[in-house]
């Protein structure tokens, strides 16, 4: 998912790093706790790691998107303090929010934790009176489109290559009230 490709591009493409291979962390127990710019570090290595296809925010671009009141972001933590997942939200004018990215580590992947964020996500739109959560997912990227349509997001559009590689996306709405 990405918000725009022209926020995306504001400091420059991504690199595309290698594929790591995937171990499976431990079981634990983890929180979700705000993420500030103290994590910038944190969530940029762990949002390439998220995005080896290049859809990736470079550090720039979160610390611009963590420098807007406008947003809203999280980050899921291990009992060591090890930040394993994120989410960020922008909120628009009118009662609307965009999900602008989230993640999980692939060590820390199908425990529930990216459900558990959109959770605390749309409670916290809740809280303050926004009543539609929008987001865009690659076509291909079947993983989220299930997670989403789990917690209830509908497919309202297909938008015509939408991403710098020419891949559509599915425009996606879930009613928050
Ligand atoms: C998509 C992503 C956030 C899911 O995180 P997660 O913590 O593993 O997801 P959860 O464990 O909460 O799974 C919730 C549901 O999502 C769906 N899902 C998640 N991973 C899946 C997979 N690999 N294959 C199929 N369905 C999957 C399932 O419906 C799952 O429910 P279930 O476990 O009861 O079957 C994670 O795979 C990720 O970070 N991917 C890379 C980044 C990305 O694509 N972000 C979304 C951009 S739009």
């Amino acid at each position: 998912m990405q918000l725009i490709d022209s926020i995306k591009n504001l400091f420059g493409p991504t690199a595309r790093p290698l594929v790591p291979k995937v171990k499976v962390a431990p079981a634990g127990e983890y929180v979700i706790r705000p993420l500030t710019k103290r994590h910038l570090r944190d969530v940029t290595l762990l949002n390439a790691a998220c995005f080896p296809n290049g859809d990736s925010y470079t550090r720039h671009t979160l610390d611009f998107l963590l420098s807007q009141p406008t947003t809203l972001s999280y980050r899921i933590v291990t009992e060591d303090n090890e930040t394993v997942g994120f989410a960020f939200v922008m909120v628009n004018e009118g009662g609307t929010a965009h999900l602008t990215t989230i993640g999980i580590a692939p060590e820390h992947r199908r425990r529930g934790l990216a459900k558990r964020l959109l959770l605390h996500v749309e409670n916290a739109l809740r809280a303050r009176s926004i009543n539609t959560l929008v987001l865009e997912v690659r076509v291909k990227n079947t993983s989220a489109q299930d997670l989403y349509r789990q917690k209830g997001f509908y497919v309202v559009q297909r938008l015509n290559k939408y991403y710098t590689d020419g891949e559509d996306c599915f425009l996606m709405v879930k009613a928050l009230y």
